[in-house]
């Protein structure tokens, strides 16, 4: 049913002269239009992308009065699929959507019983279109890896799951993608080791995390040494026995710590490595190559994004190394302003307000680090607000897979909160964000707060 959706879309894509991309700004956002774009360049088409944060009001009546042959929404959409009539169009995109929005020209797992939120990204489902467009597009699958590994869809199991587990085949199969099993901190590749433990977050290791002069003498005390001649050693530097001890003396530091075997389990998954890329740089490991990408257009550096994953190893993507740098400087920042602000918590959630002290743009990212960090209980799901700076407020909200075990949806939350003061929010179970207007935030959050009640108390 999927595959016979992906082939119509294929289809209708095919038999247009010029087609209109609108993609997200995020990591999924870029790898999927960067293969929607490909796909009809290599059909000979002409064709165009643009960078939008979301699908509002403003951005569709521009569209509509632009009047293209045929727009491709890619990770975005799906919740315009019965709206602008207008605007002929077709959607890959995974965010949750209602049944309703089931059209011939809507490519959404939701719509075949499938989560959107860990099954496949938005490249995901833009890459399945281009394979039926070309078999030999196969290789763009290291793209839909990316972004899968960008909204962070090997979280629940420690690897890839789902439909994304068909396209990492793919990708094994043409010999672009490897998966390994290894160590899941970032940075496996580019930091110093004694780096990779400070900004381990997921899980953060109690006691070493953020804690520089705390790793430096963990790893004394192991044995490891830090430095061959004049250069750090990195994780992909030590030899197997020396990463052996590393990891099995980060278990004992969480059982230590009284944290169960799950979040033991978590140090060690898949990772997945692009094949034809350098060893060492950041567009190796498909997670450090996510992060590279989170780092441009969500600074609205949206060609700099594309050309890296068009291929472009050099002067762009030394462009992109230098905004990385920025985007980690600012996410460092961005978790100690928050922290400072104070979190306050409620009963059934726990918010920040960020003001201008944060972008609207990376407030999500800043939100999921804090939740999942030692100073926070993540019972409750974490809210975070910055300004846009046009008198309406960015929301975040993140949660634990435990709390959409027990029947948390944030995506219908804030949906449903961000409706009630004139707002637009979707999302994820697990992850959702909306923006409303300025000064609304008390009443969104009260809303919100009960949506979320009812739905843990309901079940
Ligand atoms: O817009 P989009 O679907 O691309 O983004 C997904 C979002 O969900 C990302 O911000 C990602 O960090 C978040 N997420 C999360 N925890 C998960 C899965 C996704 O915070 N387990
Ligand atoms: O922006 P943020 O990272 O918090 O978004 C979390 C998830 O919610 C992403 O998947 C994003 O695409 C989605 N979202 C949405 N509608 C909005 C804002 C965010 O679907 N208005
Ligand atoms: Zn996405």
């Amino acid at each position: 049913m999927l595959q016979k959706r992906a082939r119509e879309i294929g289809d209708i894509i095919k038999n247009s002269r010029e087609v209109h991309i609108v993609t997200h700004i995020d990591a999924d956002g870029i790898t999927a239009g960067c293969i929607a774009y490909q796909t009809l360049q290599r059909l000979g088409k002409e064709c165009s992308i643009e960078f939008v944060k979301q699908l509002d009001e403003s951005v569709l009546t521009r569209l509509k009065d632009e009047n293209y042959e045929l727009v491709w929404f890619t990770d975005l959409g799906s919740n315009i699929s019965t709206g602008y009539p207008e605007i002929n169009k077709v959607i890959t995109d995974h965010h949750t959507c209602s049944i309703e929005s089931n059209q011939r020209f809507h490519l959404n797992p939701h719509l075949f019983n499938l989560d959107g939120g860990f099954e496949i990204s938005g490249a995901g489902v833009t890459y399945l279109v281009s394979k039926t467009i070309d078999k030999k597009n196969m290789d763009l699958s290291q793209l839909a890896v990316v972004g899968a590994c960008g909204d962070l869809q090997d979280r629940k199991y420690n690897k890839l799951s789902g439909l994304n587990r068909n396209i990492l085949d793919d990708g094994e199969s043409v010999g672009v993608v490897k998966a390994k099993i290894d160590i899941r901190y970032f940075g496996r590749e580019t930091r110093p080791v004694y780096k990779l433990l400070q900004y381990a977050s997921d899980p953060v290791i109690p006691g070493l995390s953020g804690r520089e002069s705390a790793c430096i003498s963990f790893l004394q005390e192991h044995g490891i040494k830090m430095k061959d001649g004049d250069n750090w050693r990195r994780w992909v530097d030590l030899s197997k026995a020396e990463r052996r001890v590393v990891i099995s003396n980060i278990a004992r530091v969480f059982l230590s710590k009284g944290f169960g075997y799950k979040t033991v389990k978590r140090i060690i998954g898949e990772i997945y490595l692009l094949e034809q890329e350098e060893e060492g740089t950041e567009v190796h490991d498909a997670k450090e190559y996510a992060t590279l990408l989170n780092s441009t257009a969500r600074y609205g550096k949206y060609e700099v994004g594309l050309r890296v994953c068009m291929g472009d190893r050099g002067e762009w993507f030394k462009k992109a190394r230098n905004l990385l740098s920025g985007h980690r400087a600012n996410l460092v920042e961005g978790l100690q302003f928050a922290k400072e602000e104070g979190i306050e918590r409620r009963e059934y959630l726990q918010f920040f307000h960020a003001g201008s002290g944060i972008r609207d743009t990376v407030v999500g990212i800043v939100t999921n680090m804090l939740l999942n960090s030692e100073e926070i209980n993540g019972d409750i799901p974490l809210v975070g607000f910055a300004d846009k700076g046009n008198g309406e407020v960015k929301a975040s909200a993140r949660a634990t897979e435990e709390l959409v075990q027990q029947g948390l949806n944030l995506s219908s939350a804030m949906k449903k909160a961000a409706s009630v003061v004139d707002g637009i929010g979707g999302g994820h179970s697990i992850a959702a964000g909306a923006t409303i207007p300025k000064g609304k935030e008390e009443e969104f959050l009260a809303i919100l707060e009960q949506e979320i009640k009812n739905q843990l108390v309901s079940i």
